[in-house]
């Protein structure tokens, strides 16, 4: 059988390139990867594949940017005919951008069977568009893997019923345990950028309508963060999107060069790097909260809440919000006492990817 494994933006293609690598190696499958082509720029897009030694799209859908309405109805017209000429397929999406939810619907429409990677999430913040997509998705999906076991007991209350939710662990892990020798060293990074290589550095991304969007919220984000980086330089790869607001927002000034040491996106091996040296990271991402978790390194969340609670409770992550006083006495905390011990949550072991392709074996 066809396993469509659909990828759209950056974050999915560090979850998919393990899966479609071990179903390459199935007599019973054969997947076919599908790019939506929402994320489009050379570095947020094939930069990626290659060094995640991911196959080229064997299709590319070259929706881009638009509203959500635009992308993710250009998205579900483009994939119908993609799906219609795959064989006996499965569709197996991953994460929760409009891409997901899009391919999703198509499928199960179609009584194509649907299979969501990182089901179970909930921030319970329905202003996030993510949120609505995983919501959406899980109640579509057929199977269901969870990369953490809180995540069963969201998918229970909202009536999916448990013997199609499997707990496999953190697809998105898998890449890191096997990149991680691989990673490249910050001070190249910089280097490349034309900055000058601090001894130590605390590392920053934000991207999140929430965070970025209002002129007044954003400034007050750069200005914590310039105020952090006077005793220790924050490193910031910016978004495309999150450049975009600050040009403007007439923000520029602020990234100083000094205080804050602004980037271009970054790679997957660069941002390994940057997040495996950082005394520690402050961000809005959902994957970096995780990684920064597999990694040890302590990570503050400029966000109210967290959809990925295994990085709370067992890991290094501290939700502290947008405040700036409470983001500045938290980071305060980790430079004097290093932060929270955290271990890695069950099944964060590279092998996720392994248990998805067994369980797909036994069901279909
Ligand atoms: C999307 C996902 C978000 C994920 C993020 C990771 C949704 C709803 N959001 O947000 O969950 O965390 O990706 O990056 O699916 N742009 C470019 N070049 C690109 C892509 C985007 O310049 O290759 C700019 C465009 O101005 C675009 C804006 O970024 O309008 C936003 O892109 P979009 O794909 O709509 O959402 P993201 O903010 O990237």
């Amino acid at each position: 059988r066809t396993v469509v494994c659909v990828v759209g933006a950056r974050p999915n293609y560090m979850k998919a390139a393990p899966i479609v690598a071990a179903l390459k190696d199935s007599a019973r499958f054969r997947p076919l990867l599908v790019h939506t082509g929402q994320h489009y720029d050379p570095d947020m897009n094939d930069t990626f594949f290659a060094e995640l030694g991911m196959p080229a799209p064997d299709a590319n859908l070259e929706v881009g940017s638009g509203s959500h309405a635009v992308q993710t109805a250009q998205v579900m017209i483009r994939f119908e005919p993609v799906l219609d000429a795959a064989h006996d397929p499965i569709v197996l999406v991953v994460g929760d951008v409009n891409s997901t939810i899009a391919c999703a619907l198509v499928a199960a429409k179609k009584g194509v069977p649907v299979v969501h990677v990182e089901a179970g999430l909930r921030s319970r913040d329905r202003a996030m568009p993510e949120e609505i997509n995983r919501v959406l998705t899980d109640q579509i999906s057929d199977l269901l893997f969870t990369t953490e076991r809180s995540a069963a007991a969201n998918l229970t209350a909202e009536g999916i019923t448990p013997e199609r939710v499997h707990f496999v662990g953190n697809v998105m892990i898998d890449t890191l345990v096997a990149n991680l020798p691989r990673a490249t060293a910050p001070a190249e990074t910089l280097a490349a950028a034309g900055l000058a290589v601090p001894e130590s550095f605390a590392l920053s991304t934000l991207h999140r309508p929430s965070n970025v969007d209002e002129p007044e919220v954003l400034a007050r984000l750069l200005d914590c963060l310039a105020e952090i980086g006077r005793e220790l330089p924050v490193v910031m790869p910016l978004h495309p999107r999150t450049r975009g607001r600050i040009e403007a927002a007439g923000l520029a000034h602020k990234l100083d060069g000094r205080t804050i040491l602004p980037l271009g996106p970054q790679g997957y091996l660069a941002m390994l790097g940057l997040m495996k040296h950082a005394r520690l990271v402050l961000t809005d991402s959902g994957g970096i909260q995780e990684e920064t978790t597999a990694l040890g390194i302590p990570c503050l969340t400029l966000r109210d809440n967290t959809e990925r609670p295994a990085t709370v409770e067992f890991g290094t992550n501290t939700v502290v919000g947008r405040d700036t006083g409470r983001i500045l006495a938290a980071t305060r905390e980790i430079l004097d006492n290093g932060g929270k011990a955290g271990r890695v949550p069950e099944f964060w072991d590279g092998k996720a990817a392994l248990r998805i392709k067994a369980v797909l074996d036994s069901v279909f």
